[in-house]
């Protein structure tokens, strides 16, 4: 997610031309994320909801959430309570297949880019296996050690190869469970079915899609205008053959296995790569349904508005090899405190949780609602001080990093290749499925293959 980001121009409003510094809009894709600037040159926050509309996403609303306890039986995940995870495309199909007992996968990855996660980075991961278990599903994740060795200058593929294997340990002690996970190298395992995918996706893909979703230009290498096509093809269930019941080496990519369907859990800048997914994956030669996905927004700097966890910056990020004590310090030092200048002034006028870095982390951790309003009252009416808040929010992330690294400790190479040879998986889906009425002549059938809906972004035309 940072490579030489491709060349943008800085919208400059008229009558501004003398002013040194033009308000900045915010710029999200897969290789740049950068937050807007103000006239004044001051970073803003993330404007998530003027994404949702540019990309024409949903955003996740109670009526979701609570149609998915009523399925699940199970209590949101507090990252969707709190609006985390933030925005979607097609979640409510997913839960169709989860209601009437249908298959579908779960397919995620990562860009080995450096050898160790960052909190942020497990935030993904660690809501995928929350989905793996609550549905009983297959995953695949998918290590892009092929996209981050051409995006990033500097790095060969046999670095970005090495980075992934470590990655995937990490990815490991986040707790899924090795019968239903499938982990992949796109380096070691793209072949066979996998590559046959790749080539016929590439060429229902004209360059100027690609172009208009992800800025390349005439002097892009040619690996880097390939590599959405190899992306995009991981959503195809027909890409892991090995991984469905009954596998037969000799048989072709099946209509069958093609039709089930995937949930993507992602940042929000991974958005692009599907929607070029879901404007063409009807058009395989064996039609596969749009894949669904299920966006994050992303977990903020330490220093607050604006920054994102960045791995080569190691004062904005809580690492998931750092001590107790960097926990600590970290927070401490460089985590953007919403409390006033001096203890007065924070009894009379409160401190601000919207921008308090430490209270934020406090809310993706802190699993009782209650206890989070309390303390979020107590802060804002300035009763609670930022030292005892940021006290409360090192707590809390100690415990998630030490567990973390109790599991990462038993994570070893063998256990790390049972999770990446292709075999099949075990799961067992909704154990209550509500058997879907006999389609009804012409009635409201589910997949019908062409359900070319007006409302869906082209990429080409929205962005670049
Ligand atoms: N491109 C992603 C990255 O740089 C890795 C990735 C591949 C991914 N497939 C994905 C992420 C599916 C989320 C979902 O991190």
């Amino acid at each position: 997610m940072a490579a030489p980001p491709p060349a943008t121009e800085l919208p400059i409003r008229e009558g501004e031309g003398e002013k040194k510094t033009a308000a900045t809009e915010q710029e999200i894709n897969p290789w740049d994320v950068q937050a807007g600037q103000d006239e004044q040159g001051n970073t803003l926050q993330f404007d998530y909801v003027a994404i949702s509309k540019k990309w024409a996403t949903k955003l996740i609303d109670e009526d979701l959430l609570q149609r998915f306890e009523r399925l699940t039986g199970k209590k949101p995940h507090r990252w969707l309570r709190r609006g985390l995870f933030f925005s979607h495309r097609d979640f409510d199909k997913i839960l169709d297949k989860y209601e009437a007992g249908e298959p579908f996968f779960l397919y995620t990855g990562r860009g080995p880019s450096s050898d160790a996660l960052h909190l942020g980075h497990t935030i993904p991961f660690t809501f995928t296996k929350w989905l793996q278990d609550v549905f009983d599903v297959p995953l695949v994740i998918m290590l892009t050690d092929d996209e981050k060795a051409l995006f990033k200058e500097k790095l060969t593929f046999e670095e970005t190869h090495k980075f992934g294997l470590q990655n995937a340990k990490d990815i490991i002690a986040c707790g899924f469970d090795v019968k239903k996970t499938f982990i992949f190298s796109d380096l070691e395992y793209i072949s066979g079915h996998f590559l046959y995918n790749v080539w016929e996706f590439s060429k229902l893909l004209p360059f100027n899609q690609v172009r208009g979703a992800f800025g390349f230009d005439g002097s892009t290498n040619i690996g880097r205008i390939m590599f959405p096509a190899v992306q995009c093809a991981a959503a195809f269930a027909t890409s892991y053959p090995q991984i469905w019941p009954n596998y037969d080496p000799k048989a072709d990519r099946s209509k069958a296995i093609a039709k089930i369907p995937c949930l993507i859990p992602c940042a929000i800048d991974q958005d692009p790569y599907f929607r070029l997914v879901r404007d063409n994956s009807t058009r395989m030669r064996h039609p596969t349904p749009k894949p669904a996905l299920i966006h994050s927004k992303f977990l903020t700097a330490l220093q607050g508005a604006g920054g994102k966890m960045s791995a080569s910056d190691p004062n904005s990020a809580i690492f998931m090899t750092d001590t107790p004590n960097q926990i600590k310090n970290k927070i401490i030092k460089h985590a953007f405190s919403g409390g006033r200048e001096s203890l007065e002034e924070h009894r009379r006028l409160g401190g601000i949780p919207e921008v308090d870095v430490a209270f934020q982390y406090l809310s993706y951790f802190e699993d009782d609602d209650a206890k989070l309003l309390e303390i979020e009252t107590s802060y804002r009416n300035g009763t609670l001080l930022t030292g005892e808040l940021k006290k409360m929010a090192i707590a809390m992330l100690q415990e998630y990093v030490a567990e973390f690294q109790e599991r990462r400790k038993g994570v070893t190479d063998e256990v790390m290749r049972s999770y990446m040879t292709p075999r099949e998986l075990e799961w067992k889906g909704n154990p209550n499925p509500v058997k879907k009425e006999k389609k009804a002549k012409g009635g409201k059938g589910e997949a019908k293959p062409a359900e070319a809906k007006p409302a869906e972004a082209k990429p080409a035309e929205k962005e670049g």
